[in-house]
């Protein structure tokens, strides 16, 4: 009898651990998985919201629904800043355990289609290509970071 119940209770563990891994890589419904990578050059459309076409029922659907993505410039605001990095903290100026790190690419633009929960929100920061920090004074509860950048705000930019 004991041992049934311990049984039970290690195959349940067993499958919600397995449930859990899986909703982390793929999110139901879709079908690929995307993720920038330093000296990628799969992107395009430098700052362009990213989200209003790579999301479910969106025109690029097919290729991953983004979960955060956007596009970094050098302090001109013009140029590409490419093979930096993005990251999102639970605290402001870089405090708490990081949540996601994401690779730019070599074109400037970064992107994953995994799952990240943006709970109340996530203060991000981007590294440049010369590996200045910067970091956003409040929280997004987005990702479609040029949905505001180069457009309610200033372009994302670092050195
Ligand atoms: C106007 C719609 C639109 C916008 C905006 C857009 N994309 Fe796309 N994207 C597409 C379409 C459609 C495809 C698939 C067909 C193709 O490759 O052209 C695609 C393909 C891609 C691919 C290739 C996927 C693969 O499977 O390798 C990447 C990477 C990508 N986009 C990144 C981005 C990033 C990053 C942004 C924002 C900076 C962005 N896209 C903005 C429409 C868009
Ligand atoms: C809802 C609008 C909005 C979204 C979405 C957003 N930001 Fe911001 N961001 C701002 C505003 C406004 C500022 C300027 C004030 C501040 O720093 O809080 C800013 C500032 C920043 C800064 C500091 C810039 C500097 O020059 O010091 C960084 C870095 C940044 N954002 C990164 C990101 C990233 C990465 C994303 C996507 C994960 C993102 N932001 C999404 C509005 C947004």
């Amino acid at each position: 009898m004991y041992m049934k119940k311990v049984f039970y209770f290690a195959s349940s563990l067993a499958i919600s651990a397995l449930l859990l891994i899986n909703s982390s890589c793929r999110r139901e419904g879709q079908t690929t998985t995307a993720v920038s990578i330093n000296n990628g050059s799969a992107s395009h459309n430098n700052g362009q919201n990213c989200m209003t076409c790579h999301r479910s029922g969106g025109q690029a659907s097919g290729d991953g629904w983004f979960v955060v993505g956007g596009s970094v410039f050098m302090p001109d605001k013009i140029s590409y800043n490419p093979n930096g990095k993005i990251l999102l903290y639970p605290g402001p100026n870089g405090t708490g355990n990081v949540v996601a790190t994401i690779e730019v690419d070599g074109k400037g633009n970064f992107y994953t289609t995994d799952a990240i929960d943006f709970g109340n929100g996530l203060y991000p920061a981007v590294i440049g290509s010369n590996g200045t920090i910067k970091y956003m004074g409040q929280v997004t509860r987005t990702g479609a970071c040029n949905g505001c950048h180069g457009v309610s705000t200033d372009k994302l930019w670092a050195n």
